[in-house]
């Protein structure tokens, strides 16, 4: 396992094995890994031939009432997380690495980025799309790898690789769950034991909205709405039921929608989704 903290390091070991005719995967993480990261390296490593984790705790997408510092840094767990799962490289850049200098430039995907999730966290998703471009130019061609935990996100890198014609395969990967249900996140960890037992519920309530999807969207928003209110320990975000590209909430009966789902547990803000078809 390498450990690098430069950009031209990076670039260099990603060139070579391109040069040596090796193919790369990529997965951009925040460090903190967990089981849910895990699935991302193990599956680039069944399917590229050398596999980078990026591990940076990104400024730009941090809210000024979000709390930057707190943020969980474990590098030595990370590598060792990385490695075991078929990692030959890790990319831990410092932030003055990442930002040598005041960031004039940003991508947005407005369109993408405007509700859910991005609605109560303004600029989140700009700093996500901008340092996942950078990401994607400091390691040029590759194929990179990102959880549908979460979707929008997932959705929006998507789309900014395309629009801007980066020689990157963006591979999306199932969400991994607890056995109860409880889609894996670095956050579960703040959930006190009375949370953690009534957490699922959310996964429960995207399946309560998948069954009732075949009457249409107002019924599996309403399932979904009902399921959780109905424990009287959530604070409901939103309940949505989206169209699977363009993430607008839908109103008529179609063949395939994305299930969204956002609440407050204690301190704790939970996301989850699920895909669903008639
Ligand atoms: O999902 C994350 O961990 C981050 O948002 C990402 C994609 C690594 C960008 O900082």
């Amino acid at each position: 396992m390498q450990v690098i903290d430069t950009v031209a390091a990076w670039r260099k070991t990603l060139d070579a094995a391109r040069g040596e005719g090796r193919t790369v995967g990529l997965v951009p993480t925040m460090g903190a890994l967990h089981a849910g990261h895990a699935s991302l390296i193990e599956r680039a490593a069944r399917e590229c031939d050398v596999v980078g984790v990026t591990v940076f705790v990104n400024p730009l997408q941090f809210g000024a009432n979000e709390d930057l510092g707190a943020y969980p840094r474990t590098l030595d767990a990370d590598v060792e997380l990385a490695a075991a799962n078929g990692a030959a490289l890790v990319f831990a850049p410092g932030v003055a690495e990442m930002y040598p200098r005041p960031v004039l430039t940003a991508v947005s995907v407005p369109s993408l980025a405007s509700r859910w999730e991005g609605e109560g966290r303004p600029g989140h998703f700009d700093g996500v799309a901008t340092v996942v471009t950078k990401l994607f130019a400091q390691a040029g061609a590759c194929r990179a790898y990102f959880g549908e935990k979460d979707y929008q996100q997932l959705s929006i890198v998507r789309r900014l690789a395309l629009d801007l014609d980066l020689p990157v395969d963006v591979v999306g990967c199932p969400i991994v769950r607890e056995p109860d249900g409880l889609a894996m996140s670095s956050r579960n960890v703040y959930l006190s034991a009375d949370e953690r037992a009534v957490a699922p519920t959310l996964h429960r309530a995207l399946q309560a909205g998948a069954r009732a999807f075949d009457a249409g969207p107002d019924a599996a928003r309403a399932a979904m709405t009902d399921a959780v209110l109905s424990t009287g320990a959530f604070d409901l975000q939103y309940a949505a039921v989206v169209d699977p590209s363009t993430l607008e909430p839908l109103t008529r009966p179609v063949p395939e929608a994305r299930l969204l789902i956002a609440a407050r547990l204690g301190r704790t803000r939970l996301i989850d989704n699920m895909g669903v078809t008639r």
